[in-house]
């Protein structure tokens, strides 16, 4: 039922941790099934630099996560803002459609820690 990809990113997820000095933090929750993800990053010359996750949630939302933290690595602000859930998961391979809205907690804390580096440095 799961995309190869899938189950590569859920067994061995890129980008696990936190980040004590981030620059930007966003967290989103899923409101479907309480569901959290926490997303780091730093960001150096407008790109981030380095980005870690934290999600408490199914396999496909881990998977989410170490697929958008792979995606967003070393993107400018702007492009790293463009990811969609949509891409996250043409990434993966395809999510099954019960499993979509798991894909809504990547792109989400994604934009958020965004949001907050810009709030943070006056952007
Ligand atoms: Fe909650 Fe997948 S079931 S994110």
């Amino acid at each position: 039922m799961y995309s190869k990809e899938v189950m590569d990113h859920f067994m061995n997820p890129r980008n696990v941790g936190e980040i004590p000095d981030a620059d930007g933090i966003g967290v989103e929750g899923n409101p479907t099934c309480g569901d959290v993800m926490k997303l780091f990053i730093k960001v150096k010359d407008e790109k981030i630099e380095d980005i870690k996750f934290q999600t408490f949630g199914c396999g496909a939302a881990i998977a989410v996560s170490s697929m958008i933290t792979e995606m967003a690595k070393g993107k400018t602000l702007d492009e790293a803002e463009k990811i969609t859930k949509q891409d996250v998961s043409d990434k993966l391979g395809g999510l099954p459609p019960q499993k979509m809205h798991c894909s809504n907690l990547g792109a989400d804390a994604l934009k958020k820690a965004i949001e907050d580096y810009r709030k943070k440095h006056g952007g």
